[in-house]
């Protein structure tokens, strides 16, 4: 915080004695004029060194100006270890009047980048997650300052594809992770080096989605609901005025206001984990069928030849599997649809709550309206879906997909590689089977939007933007006492 005081300081001095030398040796050449000559040019070259002055106070106002804005900046980098790669965001944010600021626009106010594969891959090799982490550490450090880096915390939040890793595997990745960070350079405690809960990432997301909108710190029911759908898990978030069993309640706390917001996370029910779990009990069914049985495959457009070697990212089958003759490709949108809704009522003869609408776990009915994110959104783009009755556009353009021959899509979609185009079929009957068939959205409910951005800003629909948020919100409240607090409970 001195540093650019002095380095500014030092600069100014260095300023002013460029220019008194040159003053001066002006002086007396002029004095060697006529008198009256000399008093006008005295005048003009008073004037002219008033306006100098004038300029130069004008500049260093402006540049303390600027240095004073910049030592005010504040710093703080969350590293999100996702289960396809590991992001890490560096925010800059002001404070004013004891408030934080942020901006997530790409530049002063917010920078990220994104290595793959995730944490979770060094399941075998530990050890090997230090390499990613520290190319992460250092983009951070490159956008914050030096003087900076000892005020600016770092955390590192893991998700899904480490939550479904054993214990102490992640606790293994987690010290390699935490001894990277230990001798960064920033503000690091041990237990800021963590695997969140699903919970908390849908709050966290949540958080963000209101922040944008403007709702946060409003009435709880104007604010606005998540469901994502992620890789490896999928989240339900909202505010709901049903009763809320407790292991499924958050409070969230903003100035006077207390959100109740029910929140969970369906752990192995994000798109690639299901669809995982469809290939596999097809290929279970095909192994066990015997003689002239041939089981197919309806998410999978027909046409599409196997190959037994690599069976697509996040797609991973069994070792020595008979992914055989006796499985075949069989594109049907409705049959795909009802094996999604197999998967996502799996369970359900378990559920001891008043209601379940997937699985086992408790939902309560979705109330006011929603952001529908992450493959929510790529899927709708994909299919180029308008944001109205996008859910009816939805089942027509997978029935159309699903139903096509695999040589056209190819055509259609040459930029695509096979895992990736693959699994629209799929993605496109299980958004269906979860929003509409499972959780009970109407096909026409203008009230769920698909989105990857909220707000007049675009902000970035991101959890870790939300994390960083609630934190900074509760820290600065801590330091000056009447700003606005944030908890999370
Ligand atoms: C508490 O919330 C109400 C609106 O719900 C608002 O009018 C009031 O100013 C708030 N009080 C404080 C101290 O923030
Ligand atoms: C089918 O195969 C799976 C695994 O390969 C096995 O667990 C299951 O018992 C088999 N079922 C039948 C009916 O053979
Ligand atoms: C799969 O792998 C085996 C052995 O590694 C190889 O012989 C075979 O050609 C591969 N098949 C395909 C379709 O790539
Ligand atoms: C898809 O399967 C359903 C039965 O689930 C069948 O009625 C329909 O005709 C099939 N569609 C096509 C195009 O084969």
């Amino acid at each position: 915080m001195q540093r650019p005081h002095a380095r500014s300081r030092l600069n100014h001095k260095s300023d002013m004695d460029h220019t008194r030398p040159g003053q001066r040796s002006s002086l007396p050449v002029k004095s060697k004029c006529k008198p009256t000559k000399k008093s006008i040019l005295l005048i003009i070259i008073g004037s002219i060194a008033i306006a100098l002055l004038i300029f130069f106070v004008c500049y260093m106002f402006l540049l303390s100006g600027r240095n004073h804005r910049r030592v005010s900046l504040r710093y703080s980098v969350v590293i999100d270890g996702g289960s396809s790669g590991t992001r890490v965001h560096v925010f800059g944010y002001r404070i004013e009047s004891g408030n934080p600021v942020f901006d997530f626009s790409e530049g002063e106010g917010y920078a990220s980048m994104k290595l793959s594969p995730g944490l979770s891959s060094y399941a075998d090799d530990p050890e090997g997650a230090s390499v990613s982490v520290k190319e992460l550490v250092e983009f951070a450090k490159g956008r914050v300052p030096k003087g900076e880096l000892k005020e600016s915390e770092i955390r590192l939040m893991a998700t899904a594809g480490m939550r479904l890793l054993e214990l102490i595997v992640q606790e293994r990745i987690l010290e390699v992770a935490r001894r990277v960070l230990r001798s960064s350079g920033f503000k690091f405690r041990d237990e800021s080096a963590s695997v969140i809960s699903g919970s908390d990432e849908g709050i966290y997301a949540w958080v963000v989605a209101n922040h944008a909108l403007g709702s946060l710190g409003g009435d709880p029911l104007q604010t606005t609901g998540i469901v994502e759908l992620g890789g490896a898990s999928t989240q339900v978030t909202f505010v709901s005025s049903e009763h809320v069993p407790s292991e499924f309640l958050r409070t969230v706390s903003y100035g006077n206001v207390s959100y109740r917001i029910y929140s969970h996370s369906f752990l192995n029910l994000g798109q690639d984990a299901a669809h995982e779990k469809l290939w596999e009990s097809l290929n279970n069914l095909a192994a066990n069928s015997t003689g002239e049985v041939i089981v197919t495959d309806p998410c999978t457009p027909k046409g599409y030849i196997v190959d037994k070697n690599s069976t697509g990212e996040g797609i991973v089958l069994p070792e020595e599997s008979k992914f055989t003759d006796s499985l075949q490709a069989a594109g049907n949108f409705s049959k795909c649809r009802s094996a999604a809704f197999t998967i996502l009522q799996e369970g359900k003869d378990k559920c001891h709550y008043k209601h379940c609408s997937i699985g086992a776990s408790f939902t309560p009915k979705l109330q006011g309206s929603f952001l529908a994110t992450e493959n929510f959104f790529h899927t709708s783009k994909f299919f180029g879906l308008r944001e109205k009755d996008w859910l009816s556009e939805m089942i027509v353009a997978g029935e159309s997909f699903c139903g096509d021959d695999w040589s056209k899509l190819k055509v259609k979609h040459p930029t695509f590689n096979d895992e990736n185009l693959l699994r629209y079929c799929f993605s496109s009957a299980y958004i269906i089977s979860m929003l509409h068939d499972s959780l009970g959205v109407a096909l026409d409910d203008q009230r769920v939007e698909f989105a990857s951005t909220a707000g007049e800003k675009d902000i970035p629909l991101d959890w870790a933007l939300g994390a960083f948020i609630l934190n900074t919100a509760t820290t600065t409240s801590d330091s000056s006492g009447k700003s606005r607090k944030i908890l999370l409970e």
